[in-house]
Order: C-alpha cells, then structure tokens, then sequence
C-alpha cells in the first residue's frame, strides 16, 4: 500500500456480491431484525487486514416502500453492509432466471435449459436485459459510496456484467472479479448466446481470479477462442491492455472449528450423538439440495452399496442434511421431490423395525449442530456432479481432529486439486466406484486413514479464508500499481 501512496490510511475495499451476508426479518414499519452470517467468508472478506471493509448485495428481501427500505439501510450500516434493492420482477428475472436457470447449469456443465427451444430464446433474452439491469443496479450503489483509491471486489456469476459498468463509470477504479463456481471448458462456455458482452465485461476487471488452474485456463482459452484475442501467462491481452488471470483457492477459517469442538454445548452433543449411532458406522453428507451436488446419485450408489454388502445392512447409516435453496426454480422443486422418492424407496426396502439406512433431512442445521456431526462421523460423502470448490469438504477435514474419518470426495470438485492426495477420489457418475469406495472407506485400516487425515488437514489449516481474501486483494493492488508504471515507462 505504501508503493501506493497511500502512506499509512487504510485502503477502503467494497466487496459486491449479489448476496448480503445478513438475512433480515421485517419487525415494523420502519424496524428490521438482522443477522449477520458468521461464515469463514464473511469474516474473511470483512476483515481484510489493514483494510476497511463494506460489503455491498442485495438484503434477500423485496422492500418496495421508502420507509422500509430508509430503516433497512441504517440498519445494515451498523453491520458494514450496503443494500442494493432489487423488485420482485428483476429478482425473478435476474435472480431466479438468468443466474440461477442459466448461468449456473452452464457452469456446472449441465448446459442450457432445452425444454422448449423457442420460449427459452426469448426469455433468454428478457432475462439477459434483467441480467443487465440489475448489474447495472449493483453499480449505482458503487457510484454512490466509491472514493478514489477504494479497491472493488466483484463476486461470482451474478456479476459478470459489473466490471464493464464500473470502468465505464471511471476507467481509475481498481477493480477485481472472482468467480466462485468452475469456469466451465470453452466449448461449453460458447454455447451461451450472450458469451461475447459477458467475456468482454470481465475483461474489464484488472484481475481476475478462479479457485483453480484449471478453471483460469479455460477462462483464457475462452477468450482467445471467442474473441480472438491472446492469452499470456500472465493473463489476457487486449490491444496493449493486460487483464491479469490468476488461481486464488479459497479456504476456510479452521481456527473456528477447533474453538467450537471445546465448547461443553458441542462436546454434550457429540457424546449424544455418538450414543444415539453406537454400533453403526455413520456417514455424512451436507450440501444444498442443488443438482450440481449430485444427491440422487450419493443416494443410488449408497443403495448400491447395501445391495452388494448385505452384511453391512443395520451395520451403516447415512445421514444426508440436504439445504433448501432456489425454492423458486422449477429444477430445484423436480429434485426435492426425486430425492424424496430415491429415499423413501430405499429406507423401506432396506429399512427394519428398529433402524432405517438413511437419515434425509431437508434443512440447515446451527453451526455447533454441525461441527457436533463432522466430528461424529466415519465417512464424508462430497460427490458433487461438479463443484466451485466445495468447503464442506474442508470443514469436515477440520473437524476430524480425533476421529480421523475418511473424505470420499468428487474429483469434479475444486477441492480435489489440494485434498486429493488425502481423499478418495471418485467419479461420482460412477455408482459402482462410489459404492466400492464406500466399502474401501469403511473398512480402511487406521494407519491409511491418519496417514490421509494429516495430509488433508495440514492443507486446511494452512490454506485459509483470511490468506485468501489478503491475497486477492494484495495482488489487485499489485496488478494496478505495474500497470501504471508501464504506462508511465
Ligand atoms: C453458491 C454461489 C454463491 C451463492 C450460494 C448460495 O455457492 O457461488 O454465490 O450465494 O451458492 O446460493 P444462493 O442462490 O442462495 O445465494
């Protein structure tokens, strides 16, 4: 910051993300009640050192009086938080449709929507126009509270069209941009028929970032093939002008897992849990019920399983805490109620009188009832289809200090790039591998699953929440900083 001139102040930095990490509950008129996420995320992002934070998104609510959204906004203030109000048609085109039904299945390879070609086309394009406005909303907010030298911190594929509408605004700004999700190869990228403004918007940014490598290099390939232009090392380049493209994995703040497992609330709840499975080996999934997490094919191989080791029936339990998300997208309703089936049909044929082999529950549980259950567990099921990351995988590491469980893990996922070596591995299309790998979970000797415990945990605990978001930032400041000095050469 120094190299910057910013001798001593603090560097103010806007994180925008479609999402406010607060949900608020209306209490009056003009009184809201708020709580704030005490994710690893938000106190990474937030607490940023020798940074002042304020996080900029959308409050998750519709608020279409003044009064409402007057008391709404002083409120979040007091939490560093900044509402941009979005109505109940844009949240529907913008959110719901083009994000949620458009963006995020093509990212996760599942492709565009194909039901009915023709309506698809057009709403795509009213969709795409919202996409557009609400971005353009988000900016606004920008505008309103930028002062010269602020950092921007764009987040995910909600707001690919921001660096374009920041730049436009005032070339100065330093903006980054980082996705969240797998940047999908270009040859599914190209599909998506607005692929051109979006690649140019990001290109925009001055850096750009993506969990990993391989993620950054279609990133790249995509430009180079979609909009003729040439990739570096470095990153892209664009007559003259250079947009950086780098890794940057996330982490998680593990420090906030040991600190509760020594709390007596989480240790009563361990000791409950494990009294409640005594005799039975238990294994565990948590993701949101979203079809990139590839739950009915968890389930299937699970089923499988019990088909081919009939001597581990009564023996095994799988307890899948399946968050509702997206309860407005039609797909999201489809797979509430497959999982449902795929469940019941199983827990009835394998089921006794006494024990069921799957435990489904369709809700979050509080963050102590969680690490209680990371810590109790054998076996950590993450097979999503496809995965950003995928920091369930991470906190399960965290958490299994003592027990040393062993991580079945997607290698569709982000996080089998650093918890390879320690996991296993699976094709998760693949049931019969799946349901072997269970086997091979349940059954592996104690010294294999220390020896792969203490590779994946020496990655969780070193590779941070909070080194990530430092990074992130320390190298926006860098890539601006080079970039002046080379127009100043
Ligand atoms: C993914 C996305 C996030 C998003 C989260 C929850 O992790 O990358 O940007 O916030 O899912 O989804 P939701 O649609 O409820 O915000």
């Amino acid at each position: 910051f120094r190299r910057l001139g910013l001798r001593g102040m603090k560097q103010r930095l806007l994180v925008v993300a479609n999402r406010l990490p607060v949900s608020a509950n209306r209490r009056g008129e003009d009184h809201w009640s708020l709580e704030i996420s005490a994710g690893g995320l938000v106190s990474a992002l937030l607490g940023v050192k020798d940074v002042d934070a304020k996080w900029i998104g959308w409050a998750g609510v519709n608020v279409p009086d003044e009064v409402g959204q007057r008391a709404l906004t002083k409120a979040l203030a007091e939490k560093r938080c900044i509402p941009v109000f979005l109505d109940e048609e844009i949240v529907h085109q913008y959110y719901n449709g083009y994000c949620n039904n458009i963006l995020w299945p093509l990212f996760h390879y599942l492709g565009l929507p194909q039901e009915d070609r023709l309506a698809t086309t057009r709403n795509f394009e009213s969709q795409f126009d919202a996409y557009k406005r609400a971005n353009q909303m988000f900016a606004d907010v920008v505008y309103q509270h930028y002062q010269e030298g602020d950092v921007i911190w764009c987040h995910d594929y909600h707001l690919m069209f921001l660096p374009k509408c920041l730049k436009d605004h005032d070339i100065n700004m330093k903006v980054g941009w980082f996705l969240h999700t797998p940047f999908p190869s270009s040859e599914i990228y190209r599909t998506l028929p607005s692929r051109l403004e979006l690649l140019r918007s990001v290109l925009c940014a001055d850096l750009v970032g993506f969990h990993t490598y391989d993620y950054a290099r279609h990133f790249v390939s995509a430009c180079t093939r979609i909009l003729g232009l040439e990739g570096t090392p470095e990153g892209v380049e664009d007559q003259g002008r250079l947009t950086r493209v780098a890794a940057f994995p996330i982490g998680i703040d593990s420090d906030r897992f040991k600190r509760a497992l020594e709390l007596p609330a989480v240790k009563r709840h361990i000791s409950e849990l494990t009294q409640r499975f005594a005799g039975r080996k238990v294994m565990l999934g948590v993701d949101r019920l979203d079809m990139i997490k590839g739950i009915p094919q968890k389930i299937l191989a699970f089923e499988k399983f019990l088909e081919e080791n009939p001597d581990w029936n009564d023996k095994v339990v799988l307890l899948q805490i399946a968050v509702p998300t997206r309860t407005d997208v039609p797909e999201y309703q489809k797979l509430t109620s497959q999982v449902h089936e795929i469940v019941g049909r199983i827990n009835g044929r394998f089921g006794t009188l006494t024990a069921v082999p799957i435990h489904h529950l369709d809700r979050s549980l509080d963050f102590h009832a969680l690490c209680a259950l990371y810590a109790v567990t054998d076996v950590a099921l993450v097979t999503s289809l496809r995965d950003g990351m995928n920091l369930v995988s991470y906190e399960y590491v965290a958490c299994q200090g003592s027990k040393k469980g062993v991580l079945i893990l997607s290698e569709f996922a982000g996080a089998a790039q650093s918890l390879g070596a320690g996991a296993i591995l699976v094709n998760p299309w693949n049931i019969t591998e799946v349901a072997d790998s269970i086997r091979h979970a349940l059954t592996m000797p104690s010294d294999e699953r220390e020896k792969r415990h203490r590779h994946n945990y020496a990655h969780v605990t070193t590779h941070t929440a909070q080194d990530w978001a430092e990074t992130f930032v320390f190298e926006l400041n860098d890539t601006v900083a080079e970039a002046l000095l080379r127009t100043r050469q």
